[in-house]
């Protein structure tokens, strides 16, 4: 399937593929057949005690209660007694077994549907972090979190509310049919009158309801989309006072979604009291034809009674059959949207883990006419070429949307080139193995993000432990002493999942502390390109020559005395590389670096040293 496909909540119907969809569910379930089979066993179990009790109903009164006269003769007033007193105690035996089974069967259940949703979310989690960048461009935060959470929760549901209706409704309305069949044929067979119009009525019910469900999930995702959006981007709305068109926009959704919500309330509230009229038409059908039989003497009073009792037991699994059915809908449309995401390929193709060469010692890095878009037929790089080598230092200017953080980003393989190619010791980057280059590098962003948790986590995230000694270098070599001084626990203290507590220049700092903590061979540094005050700005400088020492490096700099020292500068000018070379042969050369140079001089743009 093409990454396109991963565009979920398209309203196409899914009618069609409902059981293929169940299917791809099995594997899922499988590890934990042996629960599914003992909650089986006990369904079974509690539909046998189900269908016993009115038939010991049936005895107590034909035999105990209102003898027939032909039959048996009558047995003694006490005998009566005493043969009553047994029945009501096999009775009530059976409903404690009942309630026995029943718990033990909602327990299975509930365990397997539990297992069996923490799998399929780990899963999904893992799966996530593999996709491509294009994947979360293209959908937004709140639909990846629904599908994630919400989505998983239905799937939960429809193991224990809607299988369990399966496997525990359905053969009990088998068993219940084939034992008003044996009753009594005839009035079985009137009894079944209403049937058709209960086929009906459910069948209208369904494709209704199948419409309104899907609706309403794809409003849910919309709606935590916007309010995902909408705490994201907090400080430009209130800064631009967007707050009234926004709400007025989010207004319009949730109307929608109160509309559809509504409908579904209508559709039930036909629905469910429907079912109640059918089967009080079974009952008045029972009555008036089951009487007569009764007269007739082809039927004993005490089957009438069963038979009672069996049509009320019919006919409630039918009424929860719109419970249900919710329950089938939005589980359906959950599983057919994290399938959807399953389906998205990981991002890159990369040879299968083990495969592929061998990165020893990186020695040269080439990009040969490399092209890149984003968007098809937007070209961002164009014929891009350039060669680095060990310890090499390269440099990247350019005026603002020229490429520069896109050409680093290719090279980590966030992104593939769309033409050209990047060859890592000659080799395609392709043809490595994911992890064997990326393990190498350091990047550090344009505008580095913050996890939330605590400085400490921040700068050694998904490392082993430091030590105190390797904490103490790195903070200093970053020269990150100057923030700690002033949080107050330290390392241990929290910065906001934005960043909040840190200013953008110290967040430059933690990123560059996060390099080093890596101890990369190459460096990927896209520098900041917002102001910071000079003190910082001389502590990143300075912490950045450190980080630079005995290593390859890629810097986009904007400070000319960082783009000084490189060994090369390449200026890049709507994606295609205007001039290459060392600052002296640039200058030299009077050409757009040499004017980028003046200019930056003239406005006082160099504070560096
Ligand atoms: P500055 O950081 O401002 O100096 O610019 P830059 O040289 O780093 O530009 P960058 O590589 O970020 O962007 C180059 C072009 O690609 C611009 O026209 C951007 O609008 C576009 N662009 C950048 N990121 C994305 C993205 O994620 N999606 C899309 N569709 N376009 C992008
Ligand atoms: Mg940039």
């Amino acid at each position: 399937m093409p990454p396109e496909a991963a565009d979920f909540e398209d309203p196409r119907p899914v009618s069609g593929y409902d059981f293929r969809l169940l299917l791809r569910l099995l594997p899922y379930a499988r590890p934990h057949r042996a629960l599914l089979a003992g909650s089986v066993v006990l369904v079974l179990g509690i539909t046998l005690l189900d269908l016993s009790l009115p038939l010991l109903m049936r005895h107590a009164i034909d035999r105990y209660i209102a003898p027939a006269g032909g039959g048996a003769p009558a047995p003694e007033p006490a005998a009566a007694l005493q043969g009553l007193s047994l029945t009501a105690a096999g009775f009530a035996l059976l409903v404690l077994l009942q309630f026995v089974f029943s718990f033990a069967q909602s327990v299975l259940m509930e365990a397997t549907g539990q297992r069996i949703m923490h799998d399929l979310r780990l899963r999904l989690y893992a799966h996530t972090q593999e996709l491509s960048l294009d994947f979360f461009a293209r959908n937004p935060v709140g639909r990846i979190v629904t599908r994630l959470t919400g989505d998983i929760q239905n799937l939960y549901e429809l193991f224990t509310s809607f299988l369990s209706f399966l496997a525990k409704d359905l053969i009990l309305i088998a068993g219940i049919a084939a034992v008003l069949l044996a009753l009594d044929t005839r009035l079985a067979l009137v009894t079944f009158l209403v049937l058709p119009a209960v086929a009906v009525a459910a069948v209208h019910f369904s494709r209704r309801a199948r419409e309104i469900f899907r609706a309403l999930r794809i409003q849910a995702a919309e709606i935590n989309t916007r309010f995902a959006e909408t705490i994201g981007g907090i400080r430009v709305i209130q800064v631009h006072r967007g707050e009234a068109r926004n709400a007025e926009r989010f207004d319009r959704l949730n109307l929608e979604n109160y509309r559809t919500g509504m409908e579904q309330i209508r559709l039930l509230a036909v629905f469910l009291p429907l079912i109640e009229v059918l089967a009080l038409a079974a009952v008045a059908l029972v009555i008036g034809y089951g009487g007569s039989r009764v007269h007739e003497g082809a039927l004993s009073l005490g089957a009438l009674v069963a038979f009672l009792s069996y049509i009320r037991m019919f006919f409630r699994p039918l009424r929860d059959l719109a419970e249900k059915y919710n329950v089938l809908q939005n589980a359906l449309a959950s599983v057919e949207r994290i399938f959807l995401l399953f389906d998205t390929p990981p991002a890159l193709r990369a040879p299968p883990p083990g495969a592929g060469p061998r990165l020893d010692r990186f020695e040269v890095l080439s990009f040969e006419e490399v092209g890149f878009a984003y968007v098809p037929g937007e070209p961002v790089l164009r014929g891009v070429s350039f060669t680095l080598r060990r310890g090499g230092t390269l440099a990247v200017v350019g005026p603002t949307g020229a490429g520069k953080s896109s050409l680093l980003q290719l090279i980590p393989r966030l992104y593939d080139p769309t033409s050209g190619r990047i060859l890592l010791n000659g080799i395609d980057l392709r043809d490595w193995p994911k992890a064997a280059f990326r393990g190498r590098l350091a990047l550090v962003l344009q505008d580095p993000t913050l996890f939330s948790g605590t400085l400490r986590e921040n700068l050694f995230h998904g490392l082993p432990p430091p030590t105190p000694a390797e904490e103490a270098r790195i903070v200093a070599a970053a020269r990150l002493e100057r923030l700690l001084e002033r949080l107050p626990a330290g390392l241990d203290s929290p910065v906001g999942e934005a960043g909040g507590a840190v200013s953008a220049g110290e967040r430059q700092l933690i990123a560059i502390a996060r390099a080093f903590a890596r101890n990369p061979e190459i460096i990927l540094f896209d520098e900041a390109t917002s102001a910071v005050d000079s003190e910082t700005e001389l502590a990143i400088q300075e912490a950045l020559e450190r980080l630079l020492e005995e290593r390859t490096a890629i810097l986009v700099a904007h400070r000319l005395s960082t783009v000084r020292a490189a060994d090369e500068i390449l200026v890049l000018h709507r994606g295609r590389v205007l001039e290459v070379g060392p600052h002296a042969a640039l200058m030299a050369q009077r050409g757009f670096y040499f004017h980028l140079h003046q200019a930056q001089v003239q406005t006082g743009g160099d504070r560096g040293p």
